[in-house]
Parts: structure tokens; C-alpha cells; sequence
């Protein structure tokens, strides 16, 4: 829980900020409901990568691009924080989008680059992180430079599990004048909003290239809506062989999309071919223990089961069982 070091539980901070409110004397129950900020939208504006430039590499590391040698040039950056509803409770499953200029000011997606297109080409650009249960997310990137008629700011795009559209915010550098006369920072009317998304940064300690760092929680107006998993059944799967070959012998890997908790059990079908158990052995990976055809999965992803032959047709039938339920043979 690296995140926890940086971070007052939102529980916390609005017990401490009740306690400052209480302590000068103002009592309206209204204030003391209103202690979590929401954070404001800002406009996307025309810099989100169009589809067909997102980088191959949108991983939450944009200083690196993976086949470049070289490392963007800039002052290397760091921001987390959690994704949070609107109770403060973690949001699991969040897509965080971020995107910004390179050092000279320049985005490097554009639908009306500037004179000075892709300025950096070691600069990724767009990033993007996939919270867990915790809520938390990391990048690594630069330090924007400033263009014409913005201050500093970072672009966001918050997507919520069951939340069908992308909430676009920005942020900005504590201390920075142009913060002052930034056109869109100043069209959040309510001050606490605003300054919720003008972030201090500090030098990380240690190290040589005067790195930054900062936090930042993000707090949705919306609730997200966890995926909707589907009850007990059973899916025709068809195999394809796998990579390799274990003792010289090639095997099949049949592939199935796995929630957590849920029991897996593959069969070869009979409806469509009867495999009987001459095929086994079953296994979870392509040279593991024999006799594993039923698995319940740790967490959410894919569950594979291997064959050493295809069937006849080429299908197999994969039984799902909800967790909890009776894991003997039906
Ligand atoms: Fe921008």
C-alpha cells in the first residue's frame, strides 16, 4: 500500500476538516454533508489522442516508450492518488486517462498540431491505468511546458465501471501565476473545487535529476456500477493449439474468460464428440499436473485448460458454476 504513505483516508480528512468547522463555531448540518469535494469537470479539449494515434505503449509510464532507447527529456514527474466515488469509497476498475504537452508545450496528438510537432519523440503522451480494489493509480511522466493562453495543467479522463462516457477534468501547479488568468481554471465558481485541483509538488528525496511528485484523489460525481457477472453456465469454446510443445508433443489450449470465485470445468463434449478421459491429461498450464480439468479462479481474467488433442470438431464445452456452489459433477 504505497499510496498510504502519501494519503489521509478521505474518512480522516472529513473528520479533521468536521472538527476545524465545528472548533469556529458553525454548526449547519448542510456544510458538514458537503465536506467532500467532487471534483469539477474541465473541458477535454481537442489534444485527446485520436483513435488512430493512441500508442501502442499506453502503459502509466509516458517518459518511456518501450522499443525507444532514449527516455523523454523533461523533469520527470510523478502523480498518484485513488479514484473515489462520491462517499469516498474506492473505485475499483477505473479507467484513468492522462495526457499532456511535452516540455516545449507541444502535444504530440493532435488534430491541429502546432509549428513544432511531436517536439519530443521519446515523449509517450497519453498514458492510462486500470485501478484495483484499492482504488490507487501511479504514472510516471514530464513535467508539461506551457503554450499560449493556458497555465500548466495536466488533462484527465475518469471512466467508471458501468459509466458509458469518458469525465474530463485538468490540473494545475500550486504557485504558478498563469494559474491566475487561466480561462478555464477560473469557470469553476466554487472555490474549493477549484483549489482541489491545484496540486502542490515536491522534489522526491534522493534523487539526482530533481524529480517531482505529487498527489492527487479524484472524487466522481458518479456511482460506478459494477460489471454485471453472469450466473451458472456453460460456453462452447473452440481450441487452438499452443505455442511450443511439452516432451515433443504439441497440446491444445482451450480459453475462457474467468471471474473470480467462479469453479471452470471443461469437457470434451459428447453432443459434438466423445472424447470419454482418453484424452486427459487436463492441465492449467501447458506442462503442469495431470488431471485438472476443474479450476476456480483467484481473481478475474482468463482460466486455460490443455489438452494433448484437439477434439473432432475442434469444440469443447466449458461449465461455469457461481461461487459458492456444489463443485461435483453434474
Ligand atoms: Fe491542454
Amino acid at each position: 500500500m504505497e499510496s498510504s504513505a502519501f494519503h489521509i483516508p478521505v474518512s480522516r480528512r472529513r473528520l479533521l476538516k468536521n472538527m476545524s468547522v465545528v472548533s469556529a463555531g458553525f454548526t449547519l448540518p448542510g456544510y458538514l454533508a458537503e465536506a467532500i469535494t467532487l471534483t469539477p469537470a474541465q473541458a477535454q479539449g481537442p489534444f485527446y489522442p485520436l483513435i488512430d494515434d493512441i500508442p501502442l505503449d499506453k502503459d502509466n509510464d509516458l517518459v518511456k516508450i518501450d522499443d525507444h532507447l532514449t527516455m523523454a527529456s523533461g523533469v520527470v514527474t510523478h502523480v498518484s492518488g485513488r479514484i473515489l466515488d462520491r462517499n469516498g469509497n474506492p473505485v475499483r476498475g477505473a479507467l484513468v486517462e492522462l495526457w499532456h504537452a511535452d516540455r516545449l508545450g507541444e502535444y504530440t496528438y493532435s488534430t491541429n498540431p502546432g509549428p513544432n510537432p511531436r517536439a519530443d519523440p521519446n515523449f509517450a503522451g497519453f498514458g492510462q491505468f486500470l485501478t484495483g480494489s484499492s482504488g490507487a493509480y501511479r504514472f510516471r511522466t514530464l513535467k508539461p511546458g506551457i503554450y499560449p493562453g493556458r497555465a500548466r495543467h495536466f488533462h484527465w479522463g475518469i471512466t467508471l465501471p458501468g459509466q458509458q462516457r469518458r469525465f474530463s477534468t485538468q490540473t494545475y501547479w500550486k504557485g504558478e501565476a498563469l494559474n491566475d488568468s487561466d480561462f478555464l481554471l477560473n469557470s469553476i465558481g466554487d472555490t474549493e473545487q477549484r483549489d482541489s485541483i491545484i496540486l502542490a509538488f515536491s522534489k522526491v528525496p534522493g534523487t539526482t535529476t530533481l524529480e517531482e511528485r505529487t498527489t492527487w484523489d479524484f472524487v466522481s460525481h458518479f456511482t460506478p456500477v459494477e460489471p454485471a457477472y453472469p450466473g451458472s453456465g456453460g460456453l462452447m469454446i473452440e481450441g487452438a493449439k499452443a505455442a511450443g510443445s511439452v516432451e515433443g508433443r504439441r497440446r491444445f489450449r482451450i480459453s475462457v474468460p474467468a471471474y473470480r470465485g467462479y469453479t471452470y470445468e471443461l469437457y470434451g463434449n459428447p453432443p459434438l464428440a466423445n472424447l470419454g478421459w482418453k484424452l486427459l491429461p487436463f492441465s492449467l498450464t501447458q506442462g503442469g499436473a495431470i488431471d485438472q480439468n476443474q479450476h476456480t479462479a483467484a481473481g478475474d481474467g482468463v482460466v486455460s485448460f490443455y489438452l494433448e488433442k484437439k477434439t473432432p470438431t475442434g469444440f469443447y464445452f466449458v461449465s461455469f458454476r457461481v461461487p459458492g456452489a456444489n463443485k461435483g459433477t453434474p
